[in-house]
């Protein structure tokens, strides 16, 4: 099986931890040396602004390198974090311009594809690229869908978070056979509360229902990620040490377990 090295975050419910994932998980492979691409495929741009980027002074944004084929596009990336492990967390933001182009994807012919064409630009230039995805079951979802090797499904601990999962893998399946493309998915608990018996239960319906499609390591329920978020940096920056943090970096040693023995073509980046 092939070794997922571009994932997307997605989940039609909204605060169940899509953009927290994408940024913890891409600042944690970072650590560990490896170069980082975040992509905000969402017309919210949470991602953008959680990582101190304004969407609307943006020169160029995902947007412009989605629906122009004279667009450079590295011209729409930010260099925002390079580590002197050699390690960098780059971003390709978003803002209200995705809103707008989303129409024109949906009709033009491929319009779904044009994120993975252009992401090929930058298979060497990164050893993982994470795409945060918006809730919304579009041509946005149809373009990570078809960008990604495995799509990681960040899930409430709660009951509530059940029924919404089969829904959309029932969807990923569907543009999964529309375009003629496989990713594979893997179940991320987040938020969970050990002191709660919904958090306990739910956590287990998951993990025995998805067997082997999720991530072992869990994300514990941690208030810092909200302190991170209000100073606009991720949580592995502000407390390498907090229980959410480890729990991400735990993620991320699963993810580079799996690449072990690949050669990862690095290349010298400047200390910040
Ligand atoms: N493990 C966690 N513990 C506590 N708060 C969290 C956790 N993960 C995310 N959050 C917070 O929950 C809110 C929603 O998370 P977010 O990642 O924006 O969700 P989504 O992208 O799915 O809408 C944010 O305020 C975030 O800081
Ligand atoms: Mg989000």
């Amino acid at each position: 099986m092939k070794i997922p090295h571009i994932f997307a975050t997605a989940n039609q419910k909204g605060g169940v931890g899509k953009t927290t994932t994408a940024i913890t998980l891409g600042s944690s492979l970072s650590l560990f040396g490896y170069r980082v691409l975040l992509v905000d495929l969402d017309p919210q741009a949470s991602l953008t602004n959680h990582l101190a980027i304004e969407p609307e002074k943006l020169e160029y944004s995902v947007a412009n390198l989605m629906v122009s084929d004279s667009f450079e596009p590295s011209d729409a990336v930010i260099n925002k974090y390079r580590l002197k492990n050699g390690g960098c967390v780059d971003i390709i933001p978003s803002n209200i311009n995705l809103a707008r182009i989303e129409a024109e994807l949906s009709v033009s012919k491929g319009g779904g594809l044009k994120l993975r064409d252009k992401l090929k630009f930058f298979k060497d230039n990164y050893d993982y690229i994470i795409i945060d995805s918006s809730p919304a079951l579009s041509v946005l979802l149809i373009s990570a869908v078809a960008a990604c090797d495995e799509i990681i499904i960040p899930v409430m601990s709660d009951f509530l978070s059940v029924r919404g999962v089969d829904l959309l893998l029932s969807t990923i399946g569907k543009i999964e056979k529309a375009l003629d493309s496989r990713c594979t998915f893997r179940l991320l608990i987040t938020m969970f509360d050990r002191r709660t018996n919904s958090s306990l239960k739910s956590a287990e319906y998951f993990k025995n229902k998805y067997k082997n499609s999720h991530f072992s390591s869990i994300i514990n329920i941690d208030t810092k990620f909200r302190d991170a978020s209000l100073i606009r940096k991720p949580l592995t920056y502000v407390d390498v040490h907090s229980r959410g943090a480890i729990d991400y970096i735990n993620v991320a040693r699963e993810i580079i377990d799996a690449s072990d023995g690949e050669e990862f073509n690095r290349t010298e980046v400047r200390d910040e």
